[in-house]
C-alpha cells in the first residue's frame, strides 16, 4: 500500500461505508473514518484507517469528506457540531434521501462555507470499486472535478449536473425499476408457488422476461419523449386484461394483491382517461397527471 494519495474522510460505517473504505485504503489513500457505533471501526483501523474522535476531528482531517448514511437527517445529527472544520470542505453524501432534501443539505452546508456534492451508489456493498460499478454525483462541477480522481476508486464517477437533487432522482429513478422488479420476482415465486412449482424451477424464465423489460427501454423512452403511444402492437386495453388476470390470479391463490392491484390501477385509469388503443406506454400519461 503506498501513502503518498490524497487523504479522504468516510463518515458511517455501514456495510456500504465499510466497503468503501476497504477500497480507499486498497487504494493509498489516508482514510479517517468517524462512526456513531466506534466498534464498527475496530476492523478498519486495524487494517489501516485512523480514528478520529469527533465528527470535527473526522473533517478537519481531509479535503474531502464521504458520507455513507441511512439519510441527510443523520448527516445533521453528526456534522451538526462539526462547527468552523467545515469551511473549505466538499461533502460527498452518498446517502439515500428525497431530491428536497438533498438542496436543503446543500444550502445548509454553503452556510457553513461547505461544498455539497450529492451522490448515489449504483452498487450493492461488494460491489464498491469492482468492475461495472458506478456512481452517480451531482453538484458544483468544480468540486466534483477536484475530488473525481479519489472518488474514482468507488467506481466509475458520473456526473450528472450542478443541481445537486439530480443524482439522488437518477439514483431514485433506477431504484424504482429495481424495487417493482424484485418485487415482481417474488409475486412471480409465490404465484407458482402457489401450486408446488419451486422458485428455482421458474427463476431461468424470470431471467428471460427481465431482459424482454430491458429490450423495451429504448423504445419506452421515446414514446415518453415524444408524448406519443403508438398502439399497433399492443394496447392498453389488451395488457390491461391480463393486469386483472394477475390479480385475479393472485387472489385465488390467497396472495398478497397490493403490487397486481397497483399495476391494474395505472391500466384501469389509462382506459378511463381515454388510452385502451393506446400502446401501455401511456401509462406515462396518468403517472405525470399531476403535471398536467
Ligand atoms: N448497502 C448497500 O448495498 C447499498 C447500496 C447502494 C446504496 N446504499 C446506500 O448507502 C447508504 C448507507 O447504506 P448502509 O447499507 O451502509 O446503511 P446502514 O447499515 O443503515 O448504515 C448507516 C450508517 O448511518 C449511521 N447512522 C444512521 N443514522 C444515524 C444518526 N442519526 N446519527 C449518526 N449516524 C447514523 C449508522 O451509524 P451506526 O453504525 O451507529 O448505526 C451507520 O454508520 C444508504 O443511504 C443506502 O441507501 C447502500
Amino acid at each position: 500500500m503506498t501513502t503518498n494519495e490524497t487523504p479522504v474522510t468516510v463518515i458511517g460505517l455501514g456495510p456500504m461505508g465499510q466497503a468503501m473504505v476497504r477500497k480507499f485504503l486498497a487504494a493509498g489513500h489516508p482514510t479517517t473514518l468517524w462512526n456513531r457505533t466506534p466498534s464498527r471501526a475496530n476492523a478498519l483501523v486495524d487494517a489501516g484507517a485512523v480514528r478520529a474522535a469527533s465528527p470535527a476531528e473526522a473533517v478537519a482531517a481531509s479535503g474531502l469528506i464521504v458520507l455513507s448514511l441511512t439519510d441527510y437527517q443523520a448527516m445533521y445529527d453528526i456534522l451538526g457540531g462539526a462547527g468552523p472544520a467545515l469551511a473549505g470542505r466538499v461533502v460527498a453524501n452518498l446517502s439515500s434521501d428525497s431530491p428536497q432534501k438533498t438542496r436543503e443539505a446543500a444550502a445548509w452546508l454553503a452556510e457553513r462555507g461547505a461544498q455539497l456534492l450529492a451522490g448515489g451508489v449504483m452498487v450493492p456493498a461488494p460491489m464498491v470499486g469492482e468492475e461495472g460499478s458506478y456512481v452517480f454525483y451531482s453538484g458544483p462541477r468544480e468540486a466534483f472535478d477536484a475530488h473525481e480522481p479519489t472518488l474514482r476508486v468507488l467506481g466509475r464517477p458520473d456526473y450528472r449536473g450542478d443541481d445537486p437533487a439530480l443524482a439522488q432522482l437518477f439514483y431514485q429513478a433506477l431504484l424504482a425499476v429495481f424495487l417493482s422488479t424484485l418485487a415482481g420476482e417474488l409475486q412471480a415465486a409465490a404465484l407458482v408457488g402457489s401450486a408446488g412449482v419451486s422458485a428455482k424451477e421458474l427463476s431461468p424464465y424470470v431471467k428471460d422476461t427481465i431482459g424482454l423489460a430491458a429490450m423495451f427501454a429504448d423504445e419506452t423512452a421515446r414514446h415518453v419523449d415524444e408524448r406519443s403511444y403508438p398502439g399497433d402492437l399492443s394496447t392498453v386495453t389488451m395488457m390491461g386484461a391480463t393486469a386483472d388476470h394477475i390479480v385475479a390470479a393472485s387472489a385465488a391463490a390467497g396472495l398478497d394483491t397490493a403490487l397486481p392491484e397497483a399495476v391494474q390501477s395505472l391500466y384501469a385509469r389509462a382506459i378511463a382517461a381515454g388510452h385502451g388503443k393506446d400502446n401501455w406506454t401511456s401509462l406515462y400519461e396518468v403517472i405525470i397527471r399531476s403535471e398536467r
